[in-house]
């Protein structure tokens, strides 16, 4: 396995990966790797002759009093894991490399960073899709695989590669889940012992909501009632709601009344000062 630190090597060793007939699948992530990313690693070796996996913590996309400075990070461990699972290259690139001076150019998909998890980060997609149009730009990938657990980042990328035309192909990979439940998330790492035996209740309060579908309740406000209700019922520790909500699953678009299509329910919580985010296809 080869680490590369230089945006401008990382694209050279592309192209020539290219020009050889390798494929090559990217798996974007910011580190302090967990099963959900080694998962998406996985998926990616089954999918292409090469497999990058790009490790950075991107300033942009974190707002003013969010986690950058405290953001777990632990290199050695993520570059034994992604030896481990057969990775080929690590792209390790500093800020500087990425945002050199003057840099001062980003990528913006207007309308569905608007809402969910884009209403109380502002400017947190744009950072998103600015380093990832990046990463793209750097790495040439074939295909290039995100978690469904940022259900709404996923569907922001993959607008961003149809409207500009970026030439490969978006997989996203189901959740990866705790055996309690919590999905895998390198935030769960500041979660203290109470927040973390409270966390799982997330979940259990979507699989309700899938239930009561199942059953027969189409009926947004009822599921999302029914899920905020089973959250206050069982969790005794400082948390707060963000939001909860019903989106068509195929095109991000907010779902109210009766629901006819495929839907997924989200949620982003916070205990404590770690917000937490879930989702559920129903
Ligand atoms: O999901 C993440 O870890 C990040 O948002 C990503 C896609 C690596 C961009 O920094």
């Amino acid at each position: 396995m080869e680490q590369i630190n230089r945006s401008q090597k990382m694209q050279d060793f592309a192209r020539k990966s290219r020009h050889g007939g390798k494929s090559i699948a990217l798996v974007p992530t910011m580190g302090f790797l967990h099963e959900g990313h080694l998962e998406l690693m996985r998926r990616a070796r089954k999918n292409a002759d090469l497999v990058v996996v790009s490790i950075f913590v991107n300033p942009i996309q974190f707002g003013p009093g969010e986690d950058l400075d405290r953001y777990p990070r632990d290199l050695e461990g993520d570059l034994d894991k992604c030896k481990k699972v057969g990775v080929d290259v690590v792209f390790t690139p500093t800020p500087e490399d990425l945002y050199p001076e003057h840099f001062q150019t980003s990528v913006a998909v207007s309308e569905i960073t608007k809402v969910l998890c884009g209403a109380s980060r502002p400017g947190h997609f744009q950072g998103v899709t600015t380093v990832v149009a990046k990463l793209f730009n750097i790495t040439l990938p074939d295909f290039a695989f995100f978690g469904e657990k940022d259900f709404q980042q996923l569907a922001v990328i993959r607008r961003m590669v149809i409207d500009l035309n970026f030439p490969l192909k978006i997989i996203g990979v189901p959740i990866v889940r705790e055996k309690d439940g919590l999905a895998m998330s390198s935030r769960n790492a500041y979660l203290s012992d109470k927040e973390r035996a409270a966390a799982p209740e997330l979940y259990k309060a979507l699989t309700c909501a899938r239930e009561l579908f199942a059953q027969g309740c189409k009926d947004c406000e009822k599921l999302c009632r029914a899920v905020s209700e089973q959250l206050d019922k069982n969790i005794e520790t400082d948390f707060k709601i963000e939001y909860i909500e019903i989106y068509d699953s195929s095109n991000l678009t907010v779902l109210e009344g009766t629901i006819t299509t495929a839907a997924t329910i989200l949620i982003a919580a916070h205990f404590g000062k770690t917000r937490l985010i879930d989702n559920l296809q129903l």
